[in-house]
């Protein structure tokens, strides 16, 4: 029987997990400067959460979650996405008991969902997600938008843009989906069978699906704009002020709804226009949920969060030359077995001082060794032959300047450190 990897899913190799490190970290990096702390919560929770959270309507909740029963007859599921599952936990630990009244939190982990894999598009995938929760204020909304903005620019990413829309808050969305409901009333029986049972329950919805999409009523549809209340125009247009003194460049896409059910006020997404991303050239997106926290049974806490698709990252990376081709200090090369005992000895050592080692144990000749140290990028070599053994010393080439030394075995660590201090 063989094995092989199940559909929608990859295996990072050595090779692109450097490339997965350098984005690991430049976005911890980011979310420090940004003063964002990490939270990490379980990769499955109970059904109930998504179905309540997410919404019954969406593509995610009805047609892409892994759900499973456990032992205990407990239906549960691999997170589809991030949101739920923090806020859940920002409940159940009071995490909204703040004096600081925001509350700011980062994730970076994988995310399971049952889609048709293509380039971009995994069944298996990871994001980097942020949730801000505590303030209604349109600042904390750009505040997310100004740190999604960074994320791309410090990726050296080009040809990205952020699209913005708002669909405003509750009364605003109810007005809405009557307008939703009374323009595709007469073109609903050529609608599919989804679409029809969105109509009753979730009009919205009707928007996003990818099987009616080209119908010619979805180009006259109404837009969330014209429904907007007061309140819910004044935030919109606070937001857009923000944007445009923080000279970040936005669209207003009156089209843009998002395909999660707990938005309201702004949502956004940033989109690239790289052609190797083909169809999932969104890198990433969020919104406003103002209500979601009260929906999963803590008090009244507005919050406003996005997630960027790191697989979509990590192709978009142009500038994969900046991903540091780290090699290590130093390569080991013993000849014979009490060589290799001393070899054993000083690698301990060395690592101990905080120095990158390896060393041979295959018992091969000096040409492979060589080799070896070259694929590995060691900045150093050490030979230790009978007679460096037999004299208590080994021999250290710097790979850069071929120049070779003879070092007394307890002078090791100080000729390395005075190496790398006069670099
Ligand atoms: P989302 O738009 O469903 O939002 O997903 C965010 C990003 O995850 C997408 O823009 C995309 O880059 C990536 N993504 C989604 N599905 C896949 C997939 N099958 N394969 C590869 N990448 C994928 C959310 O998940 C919200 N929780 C974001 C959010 C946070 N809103 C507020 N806070």
């Amino acid at each position: 029987m063989k094995y092989s990897i199940p559909r929608g899913t990859v295996d990072l190799l050595p090779e692109s997990t450097k490339t997965w490190q350098y984005l690991e970290q430049l976005l911890r990096t980011i979310a420090s400067n940004y003063n964002v702390q990490e939270i990490r919560t379980p990769v499955f929770e109970m059904t109930e959460l998504f179905q309540r959270s997410v919404g019954e309507t969406t593509d995610v909740v009805n047609k892409e979650m892994y759900t499973f029963t456990d032992k205990g007859d407990r239906s549960l599921t691999l997170r589809p996405e991030g949101t739920a599952g923090v806020v859940r936990s920002f409940v159940e630990n009071k995490l909204y008991v703040n004096p600081d009244k925001l509350t700011k939190l980062y994730y970076m982990g994988p995310m399971f969902r049952y889609e048709r894999p293509q380039k971009g598009r995994q069944r298996q995938f990871h994001q980097f997600g942020v949730e801000m929760l505590g303030l209604e204020s349109p600042y904390v909304d750009v505040e997310c938008m100004n740190m999604a903005v960074t994320i791309v620019e410090s990726l050296g990413l080009r040809n990205v843009k952020l699209h913005i829309n708002t669909l405003g808050d509750e009364e605003s969305r109810e007005n809405y989906k009557v307008a939703l409901k009374s323009h595709f009333k007469p073109v609903l029986p050529c609608l599919c069978p989804d679409c029809q049972a969105r109509y009753e329950k979730n009009p919205l919805r009707i928007l996003d699906c990818k099987v009616d999409k080209d119908n010619p009523s979805f180009k006259t549809a109404p837009k969330t704009q014209d429904f907007l209340t007061d309140s819910a125009k004044a935030h919109f247009e606070k937001v857009c002020a923000l944007l445009d003194d923080l000279e970040i460049d936005y669209e207003v896409d009156p089209n843009l709804v998002r395909g999660l059910d707990y938005y309201c006020h702004t949502v956004f997404e940033v989109i690239s226009e790289d052609p190797e991303l083909g169809n999932a050239a969104t890198l990433g997106g969020g919104g406003r949920y103002n209500s979601l926290v009260e929906e999963i049974g803590g008090p009244s806490t507005p919050g406003v969060g996005f997630a960027f698709g790191m697989e979509r990252l990590a192709i978009a990376l142009k500038n994969k030359q900046d991903v540091a081709e780290e090699g290590i200090d130093v390569y080991i090369m013993p000849m014979g077995d009490e060589a290799r005992d001393l070899a054993v000895q000083i690698i301990s050592m060395l690592r101990a001082n905080g120095f990158r080692c390896d060393m041979d144990y295959a018992g091969r000749g000096m040409k492979a060794m060589f080799k070896t140290a070259d694929r590995m990028k060691a900045n150093y070599t050490m030979i230790l032959g009978e007679e460096e053994v037999k004299n208590e010393v080994v021999n250290i080439k710097n790979s850069v300047t071929r120049e070779q030394v003879t070092i007394d075995l307890g002078k090791i660590v100080e000729f390395l450190e005075g190496e790398y201090g006069n670099e």
